[in-house]
């Protein structure tokens, strides 16, 4: 089956995702699907959610889709010892037609696994701190558009409810 990138207001998009239990061949071959998708769509991160696989796997790679030479797939990823506090401007492949001024922690350390199981313990700063906790908040069902003021969430809401009007007009 090809994967495709959902988009809000897809209820996998709101879901807690499942800890991967083992690293097999289908999550290998998920993995590389995800890093395919996040490159062919200009993205430099993207969780398994995403593509409406429920699991805790992310794809970050930000070299960019040109360069694609720093891909990092990181299995069951936790975040902790947020410091500082940053803004900066997200958007996301699974919400369209929107970006905006996100706060987030400026320095956070991720503890993972990689796809032979080997323990990652790494201290992010600068934009991969900002990618990491934008995919990690996909595992937890939170888009960055829970994360902004109700008045410019319902501003996207008129938005999106205007798209799904035409799409089924
Ligand atoms: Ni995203």
């Amino acid at each position: 089956m090809e994967r495709t990138i959902v988009t809000y207001p897809h209820p996998v998009l709101a879901q807690k995702a499942k800890p991967v239990t083992e690293i097999t061949e289908d999550i290998r071959a998920l993995a590389a699907e995800m890093a395919e998708l996040m490159y062919a769509n200009k993205g430099i991160g993207l969780a398994a959610p995403q593509v409406a696989e429920s699991l805790r796997l992310i794809t970050v790679d930000l070299s960019g889709p040109e360069k694609r030479e720093a891909l990092q797939v990181f299995v069951n990823p936790v975040l902790s010892c947020p410091e500082g506090e940053v803004e900066s401007e997200e958007g996301c492949l699974s919400v369209r037609g929107y970006r905006t001024t996100v706060r987030r922690a400026e320095r956070v350390h991720l503890s993972a696994q990689d796809l032979d199981g080997k323990p990652i313990e790494l201290d992010a700063d600068d934009l991969l701190a900002i990618c990491l906790q934008h995919e990690l908040d996909h595992l937890d069902g939170v888009l960055f558009i829970d994360r902004i003021s109700k008045l410019k969430r319902s501003l996207y809401e008129r938005k999106v409810k205007k798209w799904l009007r035409q799409k089924s007009a």
